[in-house]
């Protein structure tokens, strides 16, 4: 078996997304070993849960940061000491620089709860239901300097029900959500799915497995 990458999940919250892949990483044939997981908010639910399985964690606020770019560079010193491989984003919070997403450009992917490109930003399921489309869903995605804007790695596909509000579609959502990140990241953490040219390539039938209805 070849190494596992050595990865970091980016959190700001409660961190469910982190728990579903701590959960995939427990099995050491998954392609990705989670060696530390970063909040940028002290009190991240997510915290508490990664300490319960024993991976390292650690804050940074950034509301001790007088720039961005000052939190991004600490953010990277960080993943530096901790010989990070690969980052992965699970509800972080927080623009990243772009000088920060040059530098791990294809090696971070965040997880977005709509089918991008429609619906970035925040307010994701009010947006979704207010344009009354019919299904919604989730994307996982190399980020880049654009927000929810990079190559897309996986999406997996929820219907929208009459009588839906943004909380049940959100928790409809976050279901798939914990079946598609776990799955997009071990085919990027094993070479399967990677940024080339600005699109996302797979080996084989491998996109397969992050093509989900
Ligand atoms: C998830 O729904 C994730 O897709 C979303 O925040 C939630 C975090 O939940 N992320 C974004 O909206 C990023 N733009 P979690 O902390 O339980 O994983």
């Amino acid at each position: 078996m070849t190494a596992r990458r050595r990865t970091a999940i980016l959190i700001s919250g409660r961190g469910s997304n982190m728990a579903a892949l701590l959960e995939a990483a427990a099995n050491p044939e998954f392609p990705a070993e989670v060696v530390l997981v970063l909040s940028n908010k002290p009190g991240a639910g997510g915290l508490a849960r990664a300490a319960e399985a024993d991976v390292p964690t650690q804050v940074i606020d950034h509301r001790g940061f007088a720039t961005r770019a000052d939190f991004d560079t600490a953010v990277d010193e960080v993943l530096e000491a901790a010989g990070i491989e690969l980052v992965v984003l699970a509800g972080f919070m927080r623009l990243l620089t772009p000088a920060f997403v040059e530098k791990w450009l294809g090696r971070m992917v965040n997880i977005h709860p709509s089918l991008l490109p429609s619906f970035k930003g925040v307010h994701v399921h009010e947006q979704a239901l207010q344009a009354g489309v019919r299904f919604s869903g989730c994307t996982v995605h190399f980020v880049t300097a654009d927000m929810d804007a990079g190559p897309i790695i996986g999406q997996a596909v929820v219907p929208v029900v009459p009588g839906d509000t943004a909380d049940t579609l959100a928790a409809r959502t976050l279901g798939a959500e914990h079946r598609l990140y776990p799955a997009a990241v071990g085919l990027v953490a094993s070479g399967q799915a990677r940024l080339e040219d600005g699109h996302t390539v797979y080996d084989g039938d491998a996109w397969t497995a992050v093509t989900l209805s």
